[in-house]
């Protein structure tokens, strides 16, 4: 949450600032900040998207080739010009963008308060610049070590870079708990919440750990050091992104070219991970702790939203296919509950943005509790993927549309490699369902780009029953996740009412909803219960349901009885999730540009949740 945007060098810092925030949007969208450094220091801010503080500068001085940017997801005040970023201390010397929570802010701020510093914004952000002002004055330190200073007196987690308007000529940045990366180029350096504001100027970068700040200078100096004050050698990577993953395409909205990737970065999952033929899968992290991996007494999953809608369908496979038992968690429940968890359990943490504040509270738990953790992530080098043991990458490339869809079948499918390998260490599947399965894997792709091609039926669909209040989602089996992922896209990007539900949980509560105005989208592909699915579909149709059925193609006989039929390729069973996660994904999708709504940018939305 929060979007940081920083740049030192030879270039007109504005443009570089403004496109970097349209980069970074999707991490927050409620206001938006710029501090330019010229002869003096001007701030800029709005509430609103970036596209109104570019309407609001459009006639302000923006020179000046230092400079710092912020797009805000609220936590401590409202969304106003006030609270918007950047933050300036009381002498007006300094500014300061900040992506996190400061927890201690309040007796900080009495303090400063005591010492007659005055608050104009309700932000945590605003305590933290003028506890740095504090501490420079009160030590007669320089601002790096006033920084380091104050940053040890604050709890809590923060992204930060500060600016001085005594001295263009350096920026200091630093991190613990929110990722902050540091773009290198000829002469100049960036510095942003994630690579897609830098990639078009550099692909070198530091991505900087927790605890560790960094001192950027115009002459080409750069200087990391601990919050202990100790000097480390920056780990320069090269980044493998491109900018083409991060634009648009050509599609209307990014969420539709994530729908549209999906049979591509399917194959980018598997890549080098299975042979259908062979019989074989090899997922690195997984052959690296094999030992305490197939021994696992238990495994447990944690995540946030998608991703624990992903988790859900893991229990499925892995109970299924290798016997382990499995508990799903929302990791705000599990870091709270003191969970039982030992040595013998492995604990799953997925997460598309690798930095969900409340899953990596999760890991270091697990971890206290000697489990082994294993990571799903999307972001490459995120923090999550750092803090676990051992884990894999989706592969699904850069997620931008706040909603997810690329990502949580990316997540499905090495979920789903995950268990296949288990169950064949464990000697719980045959050889020849293992290759069938891995066989239809391989190809799934060829029938996702099927299921795309039904988009202007969906696109019918969903005109029908754009202006409805609520909607009910059911599923069995491998498709009850989906159920609930597909409420979820729905009332996330279109605001209408959405719950999922196990098909047959429908009679013990939401029965009582269902009246002519009621679509009830039913996920009738499961060929083990597709007698009960039908049972169901009877149940809906008999208090007057708008049913729409998600059926296998060649279906008869809840054809005949739905309101609408959505006929996707047949798969294996446990690879179903993976198809008819697909049209939910489109249907969501025009039901909410049918309304009007930003679908990319739904309100009160982020993409990476970093505040618990
Ligand atoms: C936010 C996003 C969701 C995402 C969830 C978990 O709520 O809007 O799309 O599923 O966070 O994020 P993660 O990055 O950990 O998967």
């Amino acid at each position: 949450m929060c979007g940081i945007v920083a740049y030192l060098g030879e270039r007109e810092a504005y443009p570089v600032l403004i496109k970097g925030l349209k980069r970074l949007e999707y991490r927050g969208y409620d206001s938006a900040g710029v501090a330019l450094l010229d002869n003096d220091l001007h701030v800029y801010k709005k509430a609103g998207k970036v596209s109104e503080l570019e309407a609001f500068v459009a006639d302000k001085n923006i020179n000046g080739n230092i400079g710092i940017g912020h797009t805000r997801w609220a936590t401590h005040g409202v969304p106003n010009d006030t609270n918007a970023h950047p933050h300036m201390s009381n002498s007006g010397q300094f500014a300061l963008v900040h992506n996190g929570i400061i927890e201690n802010y309040a007796p900080i701020k009495e303090q400063l308060q005591k010492s007659g510093y005055v608050f104009h914004s309700q932000t945590d952000t605003e305590v933290l610049v003028n506890l740095i002002e504090e501490v420079k004055k009160q030590e007669k330190v320089s601002l790096e070590d006033a920084v380091r200073i104050a940053l040890n007196q604050v709890v809590g987690a923060y992204a930060i870079v500060v600016i001085d308007k005594e001295n263009n000529d350096r920026l200091i940045a630093a991190r613990k708990g929110s990722p902050l990366v540091v773009g290198i180029g000829e002469a100049e350096f960036f510095v942003a919440s994630d690579a897609s504001p830098i990639i078009e100027y550099t692909k070198h970068v530091v991505y900087l750990d927790d605890q560790e700040y960094a001192i950027i200078d115009r002459d080409g100096t750069f200087t990391v050091k601990t919050l202990g004050n100790v000097e480390i050698s920056p780990f320069i990577q090269q980044l493998q992104l491109d900018l083409e993953s991060i634009e648009k395409g050509g599609f209307e909205h990014f969420m539709l070219k994530e729908i549209y990737e999906q049979p591509k970065v399917i194959k980018d999952a598997i890549r080098g991970r299975m042979n259908a033929t062979d019989g074989w899968i090899k997922l690195g992290g997984v052959s690296e702790f094999a030992n305490r991996i197939n021994n696992a007494k238990r495994i447990i999953i944690t995540a946030c939203g998608t991703s624990w809608h992903s988790g859900l369908i893991a229990e499925y496979l892995i109970e299924t296919l290798a016997r382990v038992p499995v508990e799903v968690e929302y990791a705000s429940e599990f870091r709270y509950r003191n969970p039982i968890v030992n040595e013998s359990d492995v604990v799953i943490a997925i997460s598309q943005s690798g930095e969900t504040a409340d899953t990596l509270a999760a890991i270091e738990i697990a971890k206290e509790r000697q489990a082994l953790v294993y990571g799903i992530c999307n972001v490459i080098g995120s923090s999550i993927a750092r803090a676990t043991h051992a884990g894999s990458y989706t592969h699904a490339g850069p997620e931008i549309g706040v909603a997810s869809t690329k990502a949580f079948t990316t997540q499905v499918v090495i979920l789903t490699l995950m268990a296949l390998q288990l169950a064949q260490q464990k000697g719980t599947i045959s050889l020849s369902y293992l290759r069938q399965v891995l066989y239809e894997l391989d190809n799934l792709h060829v029938k996702i780009e099927a299921t795309l091609k039904l988009d202007s039926h969906i696109k019918e669909i969903a005109a029908k029953i754009k202006d409805v209040e609520n909607a009910l989602y059911l599923g069995r089996g491998y498709n009850f996740p989906v159920a609930l992922e597909g409420a979820l896209k729905l009332k996330e990007i279109s605001y209408i009412h959405a719950e999922g539900y196990p098909a047959a949980e429908m009679k013990h509560g939401p029965i009582a909803l269902i009246d002519e105005n009621l679509p009830v989208i039913i996920l009738a592909t499961n060929e083990s219960a597709y007698e009960k699915i039908v049972s169901n579909v009877q149940e809906v149709k008999a208090r007057k349901g708008i049913v729409i059925a998600v059926v296998n193609e060649g279906d008869t006989q809840i054809k005949q009885m739905a309101d609408y039929v959505i006929e996707v390729p047949k798969t294996e069973e446990v690879l179903s999730p993976l198809i008819t996660m697909i049209p939910l994904q489109l249907l969501s999708y025009h039901i909410a540009v049918m309304r009007g709504a930003n679908v990319d940018q739904p309100r009160n939305l982020a993409k990476s949740v970093t505040v618990e």
